[in-house]
């Protein structure tokens, strides 16, 4: 029997990351992951920017990964692509495709014929004029996903689809138990980027991309003491932050306290936003990405929202197999990139 493969490729600020899946009879199978780190300034807040830098990374990366195929899905987050929600009226999805951009125009931030476009419906409604559909818009410039293509085709790579990370995520590591609904939020927190996914049962309310992450908490620490990223990053990932109650905190040990909880509520709000705006109130916090490694991130978190906060994990998604080691954290948004396809 032919296995049917995919591969998930996330680029991200500070790595490129690839994840292939096959879709077995017993289950989906991680058989192989790959990352190579990008050089400063080819990825800017989530935006191509160097196409030939990337280029060339992705070249090694499918050199060194052995992937069986140069047939991608890829991730899109940055300040340059907006989720909203709309209601279009129930139309088959042919004519839907064609009306959208009528539809939707008056809530574009950028022109029609810049945008690429993508809607995800959540539910119909009977109204006084007939059915609609609720959903959620993605729009993206059409330039910055032009970019992102380009850099993939430069490695000789064939994009297949372009996916909004945010909801790579939610495949990743959402729980949908049966006959539960639980409403979840999911935070990935990047280096430049963190977003924010309400989702209930797998289904997705609410999306943000916040222009904040990891990084800005090294930054404040190079900008307070004056060291240099790399030792900034160093002192960052050795000291974590703490409770807050302990009174007596060293400059760094000050530096990152005030930059992480300036970053954590804005994560806070936005999740309070959410549930104003949606309907749907978060009962627990689910972090990936680089940022939340961050030590006494969660907890802190988990006071500050009054919810429960825990790492996410997607490997209850996959076939347990060797392929899988705890190093693949990272792999994460790939691999839900990668379950796109048998979505
Ligand atoms: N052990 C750690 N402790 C604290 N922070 C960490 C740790 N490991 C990684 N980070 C931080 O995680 C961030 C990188 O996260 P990640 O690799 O998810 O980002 P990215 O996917 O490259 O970027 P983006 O999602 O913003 O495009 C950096 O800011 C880095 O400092
Ligand atoms: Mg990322």
């Amino acid at each position: 029997m032919a296995r049917r493969t995919s591969i998930g490729l996330d680029i991200g600020c500070s790595a490129v990351r690839a994840a292939e899946l096959s879709f077995t009879a017993t289950g989906v199978v991680l058989e192989r992951s790959a990352e190579a780190p990008l050089p400063e300034g080819a990825v800017v807040d989530g935006e191509v920017v160097d196409v030939a830098a990337v280029s060339a990374v992705l070249v090694q990366l499918w050199r060194t990964g052995r992937f069986s195929s140069r047939r991608v899905t890829l991730g899109i987050a940055n300040q340059r692509v907006v989720v909203r929600e709309v209601e279009v009226p129930k139309m088959p999805a042919a004519d839907l495709r064609k009306a959208l951009p009528f539809q939707v125009q008056d809530v574009l931030p950028m022109p029609v014929e810049s945008a690429v476009m993508d809607f995800h419906p959540l539910e119909v409604r009977t109204t006084g004029s007939g059915q609609v559909v609720r959903g959620l818009l993605v729009a993206a410039w059409r330039d910055a996903v032009a970019a992102l293509v380009a850099a993939a085709e430069g490695a000789r790579l064939i994009p297949e689809a372009v996916d909004l990370t945010a909801f790579a995520v939610l495949r990743a590591v959402g729980s949908d138990v049966h006959g539960e609904t639980t409403t979840e939020a999911l935070v990935d927190i990047g280096a430049t980027i963190t977003q924010v996914v309400v989702h209930s049962g797998g289904a997705p309310r609410f999306v943000r991309i916040l222009m904040a992450g990891g990084n800005d908490i090294t930054d404040a620490l190079v900008e307070r003491t004056g060291v240099t990223v790399l030792e900034a990053e160093h002192l960052k990932r050795g000291l974590g932050i703490g409770d807050g109650l302990n009174g007596e905190l060293t400059v760094v040990g000050h530096a990152v306290e005030a930059a992480a909880l300036g970053f954590l509520e804005e994560v806070r709000s936005t999740i309070d936003y959410a549930a104003a705006t949606s309907g749907h109130r978060a009962e627990r916090v689910v972090l990936t990405g680089g940022g939340a490694r961050l030590d006494g991130l969660a907890p802190r978190l988990a006071a500050m929202t009054g919810l429960p906060v825990d790492i996410g994990s997607v490997s209850h998604r996959l076939r347990p197999g060797r392929n899988l080691r705890p190093t693949d954290d990272a792999a994460t948004m790939a691999i839900g990139l990668a379950l796109g396809v048998s979505a």
